[in-house]
């Protein structure tokens, strides 16, 4: 099944002249990590690397650009998502996949649509993507990363990997004193029972 008629190296290249070169890193190892992971769960491989390429498509654009792109087309955005301006790219990104890249299917835009905040009810597919982008190997730290692979080898493993991701960010929201939208905690919950 082909999901867009936008060869990779074409997006590849979009998203070389539009990251800057540590993001471009960060999203090649996310596209790896994705492909490993969907092996791993048995999912879509084709689609995770999509997922995986496109995840930061518009990390690298101005808070303006995003929030202008938000006000025309993505009205739906979260009133809560706009308290931090770190996690707009997330609505972008899926914006473009589908606008720019003619990305149709559900699952790679709800995965990037969902990969910054995560939501209540995540598919296994928007788990291993949010996981591939805390874990890459070529940008994230190898403790952590060895932390979580060790993780999804027990059961319940995607969720608890999950877990300690909701957790870390938590913890590092808090002590730099910023906000955290009610989702993330709503999800933080939601695991927690899952997991015990
Ligand atoms: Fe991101
Ligand atoms: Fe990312």
């Amino acid at each position: 099944m082909v999901y867009t008629d936008i060869n990779i190296e074409e997006i590849k290249d979009w998203l070389k002249e539009n990251l800057c070169e540590e993001r471009y890193i960060h999203t090649l190892g996310v596209m790896d990590a994705a492909v490993e992971l969907a092996q791993m769960f048995n999912l879509n491989v084709e689609k995770a690397r999509l997922a995986g390429v496109l995840h930061d498509a518009a990390k690298c654009f101005s808070n303006e650009k995003l929030l202008e792109i938000i006000h025309e087309h993505i009205p739906e955005v979260h009133d809560c998502e706009l308290l931090n301006y770190k996690t707009l790219h997330a609505p972008v990104s899926a914006y473009l996949a589908k606008e720019k890249f003619h990305i149709k299917d559900k699952d790679i835009l709800d995965a990037i649509r969902w990969h910054t905040l995560g939501r209540c009810g995540m598919t296994e597919f928007e788990k291993i993507i949010f996981l591939a982008d805390k874990i890459e190997a070529r940008t994230r730290e190898a403790e952590f990363r060895h932390q979580c692979l060790e993780l999804l080898k027990e059961e319940h493993g995607l969720d608890k990997a999950l877990f300690k991701c909701f957790e870390a960010t938590i913890k590092s929201l808090v002590d730099r004193r910023l906000a955290i939208c009610h989702i993330t905690i709503d999800v933080y919950n939601e695991l927690l029972e899952k997991i015990i």
